[in-house]
């Protein structure tokens, strides 16, 4: 039986003092009571910060992304081994953003390039998140041009596919996969309820042909874009949908606890 997930994307916002307040004001609103895998995934600056609070409380620290080299010539960059010195749990990798591709304000051709990631390292990220113990989160999800052009399906299954060549099945037992539709991300739109729930189905049947059956079921899949209080519970209620990544609605404390009961309620 798997249980439900819910992780706080916090992206480039907060300093790390108000990143913290956000996280205790969490913990007051749920009154230190967190019955399922809560994730906070502050940016890189915040870790150390947000680092002691996970020590002794019921939340679990995330990255938003990471480099596949452990050290060397690369400025600018942040290693797993470094992540793991602080206990990361978690770490995104493919979120859309880091692929290059908004919502709402698509980056031109010659910009995406300084976002770069493509399924190429995002595999080389999550085989090193792995050796260090720290479990990738793995975003997918199409454009809504690809949407438009009915290839929605097949950038979901190539994206999966890319990322996670050349593992065995028993390196994936843990995975976790966010579906996240590039155009409901950050923009107040969400994919109704019953096409996210088939294409975390559609997820759910690749990871079966990528890996195998118990892969498949045990994967926790997630769905993310414009998750609130409001919508939370009809989502986590669908069979395959498993949680939420949450962007905005994370950095509000009281709204984040909502939408974590909402997990609770549909299943803990
Ligand atoms: P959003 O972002 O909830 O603000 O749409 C989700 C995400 O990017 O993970």
């Amino acid at each position: 039986m798997r249980s439900k997930l819910v992780a706080g994307n916090w992206k480039m916002n907060k300093t790390s003092a108000e990143g913290e307040a956000l996280v205790e004001q969490f913990l007051d609103a749920m009154n230190d009571h967190v019955p399922i895998d809560v994730i906070v995934i502050p940016p890189y600056l915040s870790i150390p910060r947000i680092a002691e609070i996970c020590r002794r409380a019921p939340v679990k620290l995330g990255a938003q992304d990471v480099f596949w080299m452990d050290e060397g010539a690369f400025t600018s960059r942040v290693s797993a081994k470094q992540l793991h010195e602080f206990c990361a749990d978690y770490c995104l990798v493919g979120h859309s953003e880091t692929r290059g591709k908004f919502g709402q304000l698509e980056v031109p051709e010659t910009t995406v390039g300084y976002f770069a990631e493509t399924d190429e390292t995002i595999n080389l990220k999550i085989k090193k998140l792995m050796f260090y113990g720290i479990k990738p989160i793995l975003c997918v999800g199409e454009t809504l041009a690809e949407r438009e052009a009915g290839k929605t399906d097949e950038v979901i299954a190539s994206q999966i596919r890319g990322a996670l060549d050349g593992l065995e099945a028993a390196e994936l037992y843990e995975l976790i996969v966010a579906y996240e539709p590039v155009w409901a991300i950050g923009t107040g739109v969400t994919c109704d309820t019953p096409e996210a729930q088939r294409v975390c189905s559609q997820v759910r049947l690749v990871l079966a042909e990528v890996a195998d059956a118990d892969v498949a079921s045990n994967a926790r899949i997630l769905y993310g874009g414009s998750v609130k209080p409001g919508n939370a519970l009809e989502l986590f209620s669908q069979p395959d949908i498993d949680g939420g990544l949450v962007g905005g609605a994370s950095l509000d404390p009281k709204g984040f606890a909502d939408i974590v009961r909402s997990a609770i309620q549909a299943g803990g």
